[in-house]
């Protein structure tokens, strides 16, 4: 296929890098910041000069405060998209409004990496089981580099989505630091930043007897670059707004 990369950063190079390897071609790297592009007539500093008709399908790894316009533009373009930048979640339902009538079609995750979906399945898992067992609190704590701009993290959020799911006695999520005791409906979802750390998540299940401990430790970023790619070759021929779950549950079969 070929394959447009928008956002030429720490991950939009390794998908290129994972694009060449399965036999894509990548005409087309949008990023505004770039000093050295991969090949110069490649090259674009914003999607507007971008020639969208040049590729196939996007891969979007930009940032949260430019995301939103970008995918404006794929939708008018009807160009497929896979979106892995994350810190846009609230202004889902008004994108796949706007996917469903373009006729395009994008894909979205918070987390390419195999392993943290089977992270979240298990985070499901635990929180159907602390249902039947109210001497169980479940909270989350998660861990990045110091250059991540949205906190908690998209994968952080889209676990504690599956705590809600599953667990009835919590319904709402709690990010902020608190000055008082947590409520026994809040969920309580916290992040720190320092460091290069590409993504540490922990989910538990507290009682005075004893922790239940669910961890998701990312050892570099090319587990999502590739899930990146292998979700663009899915999406290929497809219409609609898809989540990764989506692909997994389909992979999974
Ligand atoms: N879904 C996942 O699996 C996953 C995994 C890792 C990171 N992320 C997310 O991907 C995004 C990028 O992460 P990163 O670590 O590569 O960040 P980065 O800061 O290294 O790269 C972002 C790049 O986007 C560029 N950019 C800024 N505005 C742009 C625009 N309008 N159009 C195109 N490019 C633009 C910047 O110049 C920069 O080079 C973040 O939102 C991060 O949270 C998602």
């Amino acid at each position: 296929m070929k394959i447009g990369i928008v956002g030429y950063g720490r991950m939009g190079r390794l998908i290129r890098e994972i694009c060449l390897e399965r036999g894509h071609t990548v005409p087309l790297v949008v990023d505004p910041n770039l000093q050295q592009a991969p090949h110069r007539s490649a090259l674009a500093d914003d999607l507007a000069r971008a020639n969208l008709n040049s590729v196939e399908c996007v891969i979007d790894f930009s940032l949260p405060e430019a995301v939103l316009g970008n995918i404006e533009k794929y939708a008018e373009n009807k160009t497929p998209a896979v979106i892995g930048t994350t810190g846009w979640e609230d202004k889902r339902d008004a994108v796949q409004t706007l996917i469903d009538q373009s006729g395009s079609s994008l894909l979205y995750g918070s987390n390419f990496s195999v392993g943290a979906n089977i992270f979240f399945a298990m985070t499901a898992r635990l929180a159907e089981l602390i249902n039947h067992f109210p001497q169980y609190d479940m909270l989350m704590h998660e861990f990045h580099h110091r250059h991540k701009k949205d906190s908690p993290s998209g994968t952080a959020l889209t676990a504690a989505e599956h705590i809600l799911q599953n667990l009835e006695r919590k319904n709402e999520i709690q990010r902020e630091t608190l000055q008082r005791s947590i409520e026994p409906q809040e969920l309580h979802v916290t992040a720190t930043r320092g460091g290069d750390i590409p993504g540490l998540h922990m989910v538990l299940a507290d009682s005075s007897e004893d922790t239940l401990e669910l961890r998701h430790t990312a050892r570099n970023r090319r587990g999502f670059a590739l899930g990146a790619v292998l979700a663009a070759e899915w999406l290929h021929g497809k219409q609609g707004f898809f989540s990764f779950d989506e692909y997994f549950a389909e992979a999974l079969r």
